[in-house]
């Protein structure tokens, strides 16, 4: 495993982390026995990095992370980067809520789900408008004082407002979407981003010292080469709800895969340790947290550690990719 330390942060960050959405069930059909081997694994591979949030699965990939890392008694070897501000209701319909009473009633929750005493990151999931930032940093101060949480973390955020924040509480950590075909993308799902990852995200992360951790690294799936066209999803398949990944959308992605694919071969590389390395050979990128459906995934992208990508094939990618840098 390699390691990237960053100012904000005491510990040394695994480059490679696991991104445990898939593990609640929204995706497709999963097991916990298997979340929770894919887990140990990638502990046992280096692995010190877990991003989760309440949303996920409704409470469900909290659970199993909390499961894993108890039964193994794990929980002082890795970092976990949880979320807040983002609740739902019995028929799973989302809200944002920043607010104090809310947040200091979720990070309750959230530590009785994970079976731990603290957060290391504690990242406030989307932006909420109806609520003052003032009010959000007093409550995260307050979650901070009483050692609920070491560290805080803003995604989805404008850096207008990652700037304000700092004024009011340090923040120490960002999450934004970020690919190869996403870089400064101006929506993920059906929601419009207020903030372009490339152009604005990362000066700022270099400039501050913060970790950034790139959601979505593969596309979900897109740049690990295993879509076909007219690919359908499972009906409970999250996925369904990424414009990009169904209807006239798809298409124009999966041709810019192709090509990538291509020159993969060329290369004699798997596609998925591409995206990565591209990813991962940014001095703004901490921890890129993929998510892994099974421990072959797991090794599989933990193998792009092996090589880097050179500067001509840097170059070729760039060819590619050129047309998608404000999509
Ligand atoms: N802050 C936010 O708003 C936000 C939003 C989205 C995600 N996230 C975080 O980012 C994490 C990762 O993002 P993501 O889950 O959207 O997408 P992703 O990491 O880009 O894609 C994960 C999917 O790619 C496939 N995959 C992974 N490795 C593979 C391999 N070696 N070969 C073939 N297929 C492979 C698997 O699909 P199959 O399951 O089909 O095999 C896996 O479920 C999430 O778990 C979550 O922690 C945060």
């Amino acid at each position: 495993m390699l390691y990237k330390k960053v100012k904000k942060v005491e510990e040394e960050i695994s480059v490679i982390g696991v991104g445990c959405w898939n593990f609640g069930g929204d995706w497709d059909s999963t097991d916990d026995k298997k979340s929770i081997a894919i887990i140990h694994k990638a502990i046992d591979l280096g692995v010190n990095f877990f991003d989760v949030a309440p949303v996920y699965g409704w409470g469900r990939s909290e659970k199993v992370l909390g499961e894993a890392l108890k039964q193994s008694n794990l929980r002082e070897k890795v970092l976990i980067a949880s979320k807040g501000g983002l609740l739902w209701n019995d028929t799973h319909e989302t809200t944002n809520d920043l607010s104090r009473n809310s947040l200091l009633k979720e990070i309750d929750q959230t530590l009785v789900r994970l079976q731990t005493d603290y957060i290391d990151i504690y990242q406030m999931h989307w932006p909420d408008p109806k609520v003052p930032l003032e009010e959000t940093a007093e409550a995260l101060e307050e979650i901070k004082k009483a050692g609920k949480i070491r560290y805080v973390g803003l995604s989805n955020f404008s850096q207008d407002d990652v700037e304000k924040m700092m004024k009011l509480t340090e923040v120490h950590c960002q999450q934004s979407l970020y690919n190869m075909l996403e870089r400064n993308p101006t929506g993920y799902h059906n929601i419009p981003l207020d903030y372009k990852t490339e152009k604005e995200v990362l000066p700022n992360i270099k400039k501050y010292g913060q970790v950034f951790l790139p959601y979505s690294p593969l596309f979900q799936g897109l740049l690990a080469g295993k879509f076909h066209s007219g690919i359908t999803f499972s009906e409970k398949d999250i996925r369904n709800a990424n414009p990009k990944l169904v209807g006239p959308q798809f298409e124009l992605y999966f041709e810019a895969g192709e090509k990538l694919k291509k020159l993969a071969d060329e290369y004699g590389k798997p596609m998925n340790e591409i995206a990565l390395n591209w990813l991962r050979q940014k001095p703004e990128v901490t921890c890129i947290i993929g998510g892994a459906s099974t421990i072959q995934q797991l090794e599989q992208n933990i193998h792009c550690l092996t090589w880097d990508i050179d500067d001509e094939m840097m170059k070729k990618i760039g060819q590619i990719i050129a047309p998608f840098e404000e999509m």
